[in-house]
């Protein structure tokens, strides 16, 4: 084989960076986070922004605590405490959890800063000045024994498209419908569970019919979105887009500038998306470059994507980018549109009740849940993100389990990568005391494996840039198992004994897989990969990528991960159930 073709010294190096901004939907500030919000908005994107920056991509990761709101004052009301404790404590606790997680946000920031407020009142006025902004009397259902109205989710009642006897007063979390409150069935005061009447109040609103020629256009060339997202859209907009309140009956938010309105604040879903750029300012003001968040927000050659759950599809495909279309217009001063909206499934339990096992959707009232910050109490979080991405709800809704934790671990992550690792290293180390040079040719084996490596490495590149850490998951584990076969084909403990060159040579081409392995394992499990790096001297690096290096330097290997254990299982397994049987 030549010189050029091995090891590739043909680049395929990144050399066209591009700029994106990645944001995670802002989580409401009011409980601990569980496995089915990870799933949807986290860990995906920390994976994809993890290999985007291993590229060299210029990548911005914002998120931060959604503080504004009913999902706020109910909990402050239902621990009787005041809405400014309760986003203050659970912000830190997200904080922290996200951050024992390894999810990698450039910036985790708050709704309730100054900034935010000030960006808040500037859509309005923006949006105002283009004739976006109207307002007009509405029903609103009123509570007589509390005396007061109540906003959206302080009703419950029957969900008027799907029949779900639980749906909220703005939307329904099962079938993803969103509607007025005084739409509901039976409507009834989740406070007091006492009935509700309508009355008159004064409110703002924001036309969105006006925008739905340009949402439609715009939503129609979107290509590359999942077509699961866009036919709903589609869907919604051909159903007609109407008027919808801005602001709400309630004490705690953003204040709203106009007379008559100082009982009223923004409703939360004007105000939270907003939180985006807020956060991205404020993190260019922490880096002292303040003008620095107009590279992410106005030049047309970002890409923003949004990672979300599926019940924030609406919000961010239809009145996000009509508010951004708005603000926008006039060309004074420019703001960007989704690149794409990465809208996830939801993550359902799957709960051994007696003899059987039984598939459960979370509940955050009925602790029905698996709560991230107890998860990590139990098990390391590269393990259970490992697990999580290989079950994330990119096309559909999955089951989340204990047994099914163990099972790919110990089966996927220890038993063929971490294995992998292993044997590659304790055979260099044990016959060549770590040391391996280049050899000056390959053998056809060789060759065929390291041009498997670069086919698989291509298809697991493809799938991260479009947005499916799942599906590259599956390339990771194909990469282990051809490693393996190669490894075992080798068989370096008989082939030492009649041509050790041959053996050399294969724990050479071993070590160029496991650095390809390392680099694609490692926005999975980053923090192994690190300590991974103190062991294997080799470049952690695909293999397409660059000519292969003159020289491994390995020392002894130290286990990455640690099996999971049947007692663990059965403790955490346990706990689900009782929050089943009660
Ligand atoms: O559903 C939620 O948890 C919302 N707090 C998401 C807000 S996303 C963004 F718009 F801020
Ligand atoms: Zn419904």
């Amino acid at each position: 084989m030549t010189e050029r073709e091995f090891g590739s010294t043909e680049s395929t190096e990144n050399t066209e960076k591009q700029r994106y901004l990645v944001t995670s939907a802002l989580p409401y500030a009011n409980g601990p986070l569980h496995v089915g919000q990870i799933v949807g908005a986290y860990l995906p994107a920390d994976i994809f922004v993890r290999f985007l920056r291993m590229r060299g991509d210029d990548v911005l990761y914002i998120c931060g605590t959604d503080e504004h709101g009913v999902p706020i004052t109910l909990t402050a009301e239902r621990e009787g405490k005041s809405p400014q404790e309760v986003v203050d404590f659970w912000y830190d606790h997200m904080k922290e959890t996200f951050d024992r997680f390894g999810i990698s946000f450039d910036n985790f920031s708050r709704t309730s800063t100054p900034i935010h407020a000030k960006n808040t009142r500037h859509f309005y006025e923006r949006l105002k000045e283009g004739g976006y902004i109207s307002e007009a009397e509405s029903r609103q259902m009123y509570s007589p024994t509390e005396d007061r109205f109540l906003p959206d989710r302080y009703v419950e009642g029957t969900c008027p498209f799907c029949g779900y006897r639980e749906a909220r007063g703005d939307q329904c979390d099962n079938c993803g419908n969103w509607y007025e409150a005084y739409e509901l069935i039976e409507p009834h005061s989740k406070v007091t569970g006492g009935a509700v009447e309508v009355r008159e109040t004064t409110h703002l609103y924001l036309d969105l019919s006006q925008f739905s020629g340009r949402l439609k256009d715009w939503i129609s060339g979107q290509d590359h979105w999942r077509s699961a997202v866009k036919n709903f859209i589609l869907g919604t907009i051909n159903s007609g887009l109407e008027k919808r309140p801005i602001t709400r009956d309630i004490k705690w938010g953003v204040e709203i500038p106009e007379p008559g309105f100082e009982e009223k604040r923004f409703y939360v879903w004007f105000d939270a998306p907003i939180g985006y750029v807020s956060a991205t300012q404020e993190w260019a003001e922490r880096i002292g470059e303040p003008d620095r968040w107009r590279d992410y927000w106005q030049e047309p050659d970002t890409k923003m994507i949004h990672f979300i759950g599926k019940d924030n599809t609406v919000f961010h495909t239809i009145i996000w980018p009509a508010m951004l279309m708005g603000v926008a217009e006039g060309g004074e001063e420019p703001y960007i549109l989704p690149y794409d909206v990465p809208a996830n499934e939801f993550m359902n339990l799957d709960v051994a009740v007696g003899d059987e096992r039984r598939a459960m959707q979370m509940s955050t009232s009925r602790n029905l849940a698996v709560w991230l910050h107890e998860a990590l109490e139990r098990f390391p979080a590269d393990p259970l993100r490992f697990y999580l991405a290989s079950t994330l709800p990119e096309t559909g809704d999955v089951n989340f389990s204990w047994r099914d934790f163990q099972t790919r671990v110990n089966g996927d992550l220890i038993g063929n990568l971490g294995n992998y690792v292993n044997r590659v290293l304790s055979f260099t180390n044990k016959y060549f005391d770590g040391e391996l040079k280049r050899p000056a040719e390959l053998s056809a084996e060789a060759e065929q494996v390291l041009a498997d490596f670069r086919e698989t490495e291509s298809d697991y590149e493809r799938k991260m840039l479009d947005e499916r850490p799942r599906e590259a998951h599956t390339e990771l584990l194909a990469m282990g198992r051809r490693a393996n076969r190669y490894f075992d084909a080798a068989a370096p403990w008989k082939s030492r004994k009649d041509d050790p060159a041959r053996t050399k040579l294969d724990l050479y081409v071993c070590c160029a897989m496991l650095g390809s392995i390392a680099y694609h394992a490692s926005p999975y499990v980053p923090e192994s990969i690190e300590r991974l790096q103190g062991f294997f001297g080799g470049p952690i690096a695909p293999i397409k990528a660059r000519r292969l290096p003159d020289l491994y330097r390995t020392s002894e290997a130290k286990p990455l991960f640690a099996r999971i254990e049947d007692k663990d299982i059965e403790a955490a397994d346990e706990q689900l159930t009782r929050a089943v049987t009660g």
